[in-house]
């Protein structure tokens, strides 16, 4: 039966007629105590979701479609290693990699930590060698640069945290190229001198077009200047595909793997973070871990109305599906925090994006919101006007670093006051009839993500927080969040464009698309 046809769906449609007219006023009226009221705190890391239109009563119609949906099962099965991505029959299991002790973890039947333990001593192991001079390039010298080359989540989440996290970076320079344009790797090559610069090629799969042809030429590049030698000194790859890593020419030792259970967008906890630990160091990169496991901690034994996770997740599906709000804008006040928006927006769309259940049959009603986002103050002078005062009410997740590291404390004060004061004019508006073009609705909701300080495991924290948001989500909506078939079709079309032999397609598109790409595009290259 479709969610929607469900009594906890029907109580919260009923519930929100009501509440959709509802100021901010009249909810900060009716309890003295909200804004202590509403947060939930974790080791370090707080939600403040009194900017929600909701009350004690929302919250106890959306903890009652949580547990109606089954969360706490489907959460329970997918840390016990259930093939939860069942159009890709996998199991799904950062939270694994990520895990303390070595408690079993059973894929049909194998524990799939003492391999994972061993991969991750290899890491740290090649990470000290790097970091300690002791890995030398070919000519002699220790790595001063390191280039990570994926694309999505091969490249998103270690680009997003080597800039979170650069006060930890020491050592080294981290670079990352993602774009099959060439300008990507041509900027970095430029930078760099390749007798001190260690590749790191990462890909889950080993085919993806841009990775792949980025790689290629970084390789060229190398040889050219050092020779073909050189390679087995200044190139590395992560990757679950051996084959493929080796018939491009990277020696079965500079392989680091990974498994078919980590999702792309969940795979930062993996081998993928190779690029970050080598900047950061090992010490930081699990403290990174373990901040994560600290909220899988939370996840798993909060009970649902205090669980941060599941709150983001059913405060974001009375936005997106009782209040009618299309989008999500995620908003840093926190430069350090810059890709975050890029990262969440792969984590939230590419997983939840979908319109089909979990059995096949067409969703009925929608799904993930769309998700943009860029850090406070800079937005503020770019869209939030729209936000403010545009057609469509949008949520924002506000997130905000307490502490202040960097010396400058009135730079600080002025960045925190800008937050909170956007949250306030979002919701409370300001009413000028006589003058509509000043006039502020108000009304538009948001929550507060506050760290203490934004340290490694505090960022673990965080990311842990949206992976389970998602996750959540995903259970309410009866999908799958973990595989991404919408994807295929532009990657093997743009294949069968570029080798001049169009498989795809069943008649009419093939031949549009040839005709335009002739028509437009075939003479730029
Ligand atoms: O095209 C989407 C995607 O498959 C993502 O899910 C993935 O993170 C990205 O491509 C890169 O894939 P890979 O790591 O296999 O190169």
């Amino acid at each position: 039966m479709s969610v929607t046809k469900t009594p906890a769906w029907q109580a919260l449609a009923d519930h929100a007629a009501a509440a959709r007219g509802r100021g901010f006023d009249t909810l900060f009226a009716a309890d003295a105590a909200r804004v202590t009221a509403c947060r939930i705190s974790v080791d370090g890391l707080r939600l403040a979701y009194a900017f929600q239109n909701v009350d004690a009563q929302t919250v106890g119609l959306l903890t009652a479609l949580a547990a109606q949906q089954k969360v706490a099962d489907w959460r329970a099965h997918m840390f016990a290693g259930g093939r939860i991505n069942a159009t890709e029959n996998r199991a799904v299991l950062h939270t694994a990699l990520r895990q303390r002790g070595d408690a079993p973890v059973l894929v049909d039947g194998v524990d799939i930590i003492p391999e994972m333990r061993a991969v991750q001593k290899r890491m740290a192991a090649f990470v000290d060698d790097v970091r300690s001079g002791q890995w030398r390039g070919a000519t002699g010298k220790p790595m001063r640069h390191i280039v990570n080359i994926g694309i999505g989540g091969s490249d998103l989440g270690p680009r997003m945290a080597a800039l979170a996290l650069r006060p930890f970076v020491t050592g080294v320079d981290v670079h990352f190229v993602a774009n099959v344009d060439a300008f990507d790797l041509n900027n970095v090559l430029d930078k760099i001198d390749a007798a001190q610069t260690l590749f790191v090629v990462a890909s889950k799969t080993f085919t993806t077009q841009e990775t792949l042809l980025n790689a290629r030429s970084a390789r060229q590049w190398l040889v050219e200047k050092l020779g073909e030698g050189a390679v087995k000194k200044h190139f590395v790859a992560v990757s679950v595909n051996a084959g493929e890593v080796e018939k491009f020419g990277i020696h079965a030792d500079n392989m680091f793997p990974m498994w078919g259970w980590v999702g792309g967008r969940y795979s930062l906890w993996s081998a993928v973070g190779l690029s970050l630990a080598l900047a950061i160091g090992n010490a930081h990169f699990r403290a990174l871990l373990d901040g994560a496991a600290a909220m899988d901690d939370h996840f798993r034994t909060a009970p649902l109305e205090a669980n941060m996770p599941v709150m983001m997740a059913m405060l974001g599906i009375w936005n997106r599906n009782f209040l009618g709000m299309p989008a999500l804008a995620v908003l840093p006040y926190c430069e350090r925090l810059r890709e975050l928006p890029r990262y969440l927006q792969q984590l939230e769309m590419e997983s939840n994006g979908k319109s089909v259940t979990r059995a096949g049959a067409p969703v009925q009603c929608d799904t993930t919101p769309a998700l943009f986002g860029e850090c406070g103050t800079v937005g503020q002078h770019s869209f939030h006007q729209w936000l403010h005062q545009g057609t469509t009410p949008v949520a924002a997740d506000f997130i905000g670093v307490a502490r202040d590291d960097l010396g400058k404390p009135e730079h600080h004060r002025a960045l925190m006051s800008n937050m909170a004061a956007q949250m306030a004019a979002l919701a409370f508006g300001q009413k000028r009839p006589a003058a509509p073009h000043d006039n502020y609705p108000g009304g538009r909701a948001s929550s507060l993500i506050l760290v203490d300080d934004l340290t490694p495991r505090a960022l673990g924290m965080l990311l842990a927080l949206y992976e389970h948001k998602v996750f959540v989500q995903g259970v309410v909506w009866d999908i799958n969040s973990f595989d991404q078939p919408g994807v295929e079709l532009g990657k093997r079309l743009a294949k069968g464009l570029e080798s001049g032999s169009l498989a795809e397609g069943s008649g009419m598109e093939k031949t549009v698309l040839a005709g335009f790409y002739d028509a437009f595009l075939s003479g730029t290259a």
